[in-house]
């Protein structure tokens, strides 16, 4: 049964969403991006705004435009989405990350099309900034979710996240599982906090997801659970 957001639970708080996946630039004709649709983070920035939030969604490469009404920003690299998110990071409440940013991107960017010579080709890739591992160093009152995408051991993978990572929800979903993903419409997700799982969510839409895990973020901010 599908669970109407609860109008008010984040009035006037300031969340930030980040959603899709980074572009990391080989040259001005080509990058390296990922699967993310941005669907999930879309969802999230939605709900929170019925739950009377104030949003600023800050979303990398996607299949379909953000939702309409809601304050979006385009950003490429994981570099400038980390700039974005630092720009909102003082004031705010709330953080759900649930962008796909590269770990890797080109070691440089070439001004000009890499012209094609030799029969192979190597490209050195250098590690990203992990904005949320910085966000999670930095925090004082915010409240910081994580997602952990995984193929395999994911409670484990998701929990070392988590605590790595200072988050206080961390969001877990097998990628391969029927129902779930990045283009899915669907979810299936595990929602842990440092004590353990939190709640078990079955298949459900991703606005359903947003606003069950809005839910239980909005009721341990406002210190009621
Ligand atoms: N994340 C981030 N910056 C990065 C990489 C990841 O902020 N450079 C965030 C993602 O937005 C997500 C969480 O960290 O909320 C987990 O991302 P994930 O790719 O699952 O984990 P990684 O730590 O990158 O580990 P791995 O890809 O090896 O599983
Ligand atoms: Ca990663």
């Amino acid at each position: 049964t599908e669970q109407a957001a609860k109008p008010g639970l984040l009035q006037g708080k300031k969340v930030v969403v980040t959603s899709g996946g980074t572009i990391e630039r080989i040259d001005p004709v080509r990058y390296i991006t990922n699967d993310s649709s941005g669907k999930m983070g879309f969802a999230i920035a939605e709900a929170a705004r019925e739950m009377g939030a104030t949003v600023h969604l800050i979303h990398g490469h996607t299949d379909a435009l953000p939702p309409a009404g809601i304050d979006a920003e385009a950003v490429q690299s994981a570099d400038d989405m980390y700039q974005a998110v630092l720009k909102h990071w003082q004031d705010c409440d709330l953080v759900i990350k649930a962008a796909a940013v590269a770990d890797y991107r080109p070691a440089e960017t070439a001004s000009s099309k890499i012209k094609k010579k030799g029969d192979t080709m190597t490209l050195e890739l250098v590690k990203t900034v992990d904005i949320l591992e910085q966000l999670g160093k930095s925090k004082t009152n915010q409240f910081l979710i994580g997602f952990a995408a995984e193929t395999h051991n994911v409670e484990a993978f998701a929990k070392d996240k988590l605590v790595r990572k200072n988050c206080d929800l961390i969001v877990a979903n097998d990628v391969t599982a029927e129902g779930a993903g990045f283009r899915s419409d669907t979810n299936i997700v595990q929602v842990y906090d440092a004590e353990g799982l939190v709640e078990q969510m079955p298949v459900m839409s991703k606005d359903e997801v947003a606003r069950r895990l809005l839910t239980i973020a909005a009721v341990r901010m406002n210190g009621a659970g």
